[in-house]
């Protein structure tokens, strides 16, 4: 692949969502090279995915602040994602919010998944605030990252039912399952320039 299409992924976790778009990378599903994985915790599984793919990942200490990274922090996620040239940036389970000179850096080129159809449920355990609430279909989202939390540009969802017997686990893990189906397609249509952002809406010209 000749100039291939540069993703730099984020995570804070199991990273099962990266390894799904690790996987479409390299069954050709997704046009695209993972340049670098980056992660705010230093025992994060995400990183041990990237390193027995020999793909290269770095912890880098998110500073003092719990759910956002401080300036320090941000400037050096900044810096390595640009040294890396990356196209996109993937957030597989990143949990701290993304702002200030990271947004501007990169403005247009985040994408994130979010546990529930959103405008529905935004922030933390959004699987939790499904059943609390007793919806009967919830599911997952694949979307732009702006300022706000879980807020931008829809770029796809899809949709899980809820099972009268349902735990948090067991729903989450249903929901993961249709996050491994749905994010891949979306970072490939992005990576693939299919996508297009027409204000709120996300037009997908194939
Ligand atoms: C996923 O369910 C993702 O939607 C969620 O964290 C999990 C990460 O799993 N992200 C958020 O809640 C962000 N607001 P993974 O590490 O196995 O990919």
């Amino acid at each position: 692949m000749s100039n291939p299409f540069r993703l730099g992924v984020l995570g804070s976790g199991k990273g099962s969502n990266f390894v799904a778009i690790a996987d479409a990378v390299a069954c050709g599903k997704i046009p695209a090279q993972v340049a670098v994985v980056l992660s705010d915790v230093e025992s994060a599984r995400i990183l041990e995915h990237a390193r027995e793919r020999s793909i290269p990942a770095q912890f880098i200490p998110p500073g003092k602040f719990r759910t956002k990274l401080d300036e320090e922090a941000e400037g050096n996620f900044v810096k390595i994602l640009s040294e890396a040239k990356v196209d996109l940036i993937v957030l597989a389970g990143f949990m701290r919010v993304l702002k200030g000179e990271f947004l501007r850096a990169f403005e247009g080129c985040i994408v994130n998944v979010h546990p529930s159809l959103l405008p529905s449920f935004p922030g933390l355990e959004a699987w939790k605030q499904a059943l609390d609430y007793g919806v009967k279909v919830t599911g997952c989202t694949v979307h732009f990252v702006d300022a706000g939390v879980d807020a931008g540009p829809i770029i796809g969802q899809q949709t899980v039912p809820v099972l009268d017997d349902d735990k948090p686990e067991s729903l989450h893990a249903r929901i993961h399952s249709a996050e491994h189906e749905l994010y891949p397609k979306c970072v490939a249509a992005v990576a693939r320039g299919e996508i297009s952002v027409v204000g709120r809406k996300v037009i997908w010209k194939k």
